[in-house]
């Protein structure tokens, strides 16, 4: 039997309000609920803990509400599993509290995802990010994103992937947020440009849509971002969600695993 490791990934760069929370919450929910992985979060999402206390509000709703209340019910018999397990933690004591997941899960866990900051102003932090499997860094078409999230991919390669040293199997950018009356010469001119600063791009563009804002509220509704729910299936469509986590589940090599679910 092949040996089974837990995947870590994280969605990492230093600048706020990339779609780093997001598309944690996005990318766990679809692999733990849809794709039929055992999941975990790690939020170090300091001070704000994003995701961790997004699970709170969703509990809360979910347990005063009728429709989310059966819709819970519907899921818990249908998948057989529970929500996906979220732990708090300091950047650098992350990959202790993943280890503490691991240990603690009465399911093997096929990927953890961390929401890291990226500072990289620390030993500590460093040290975090060098035993991640792979990272991926949200790039808007901002100017001011683009030159800090290229900023942290370029320190990150030159100073940690190269030296050999880390786990990190991959770095990849991701164009988040993409307008589409944006002309797509910008983003082909980009992608050339973080290609010849060896940077890889996934493939996979996320497009600029209102509803990445919208998380379960009183008011019933499709559901978009939760962490005790799946993407509505209609609201799955044109953001591309899905083609991102298939793209992962190839790159990662989670997929050579199958057959052991
Ligand atoms: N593809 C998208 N389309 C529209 N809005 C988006 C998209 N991705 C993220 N957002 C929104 O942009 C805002 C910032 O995203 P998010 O909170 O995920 O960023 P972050 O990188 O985690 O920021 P911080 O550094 O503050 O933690 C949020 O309101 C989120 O809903
Ligand atoms: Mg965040």
């Amino acid at each position: 039997m092949k040996e089974k490791k837990t995947l870590l990934i994280a969605f990492s760069t230093q600048k706020g309000g990339a779609g780093k929370t997001a598309l944690t919450v996005l990318m766990a929910g679809h692999f733990h609920y849809v794709k039929g992985y055992n999941v975990g979060v790690i939020d170090c999402d300091l001070p704000q803990f994003s995701t961790y206390n997004m699970r709170d509000r969703d509990r809360k709703i979910a347990t005063s509400i009728d429709h989310y209340k059966l819709m819970a019910f519907n899921q818990l018999k249908t998948l057989n599993k529970k929500p996906y397990p979220i732990l708090k933690s300091s950047p650098v004591d992350a990959i202790t509290a993943a280890e503490r997941m691991i240990r603690e899960s009465p399911e093997d866990l096929d990927i953890i995802f961390f929401d890291l900051p990226g500072t990289l102003n620390s030993e500590g932090i460093i040290k975090t990010l060098s035993m991640i499997d792979f990272i991926i860094t949200p790039v808007t078409a901002d100017r001011m994103v683009l030159q800090s999230s290229l900023e942290f991919a370029s320190l990150l390669n030159d100073n940690v992937i190269s030296t050999g040293k880390s786990n990190i199997q991959g770095l990849y950018l991701i164009w988040n947020q993409v307008d589409s009356r944006e002309r797509t010469d910008l983003y082909d001119t980009f992608n050339t440009l973080f290609g010849e600063l060896g940077l890889h791009v996934l493939k996979t563009m996320i497009p600029d849509r209102k509803r990445f804002r919208h998380e379960l509220t009183e008011e019933v509704r499709s559901i978009f971002r939760s962490t005790l729910f799946p993407v509505d299936k209609q609201l799955v469509k044109d953001t591309n969600l899905d083609l991102l986590a298939d793209e992962i589940e190839e790159l990662t090599g989670l997929n050579a695993y199958g057959e052991e679910r």
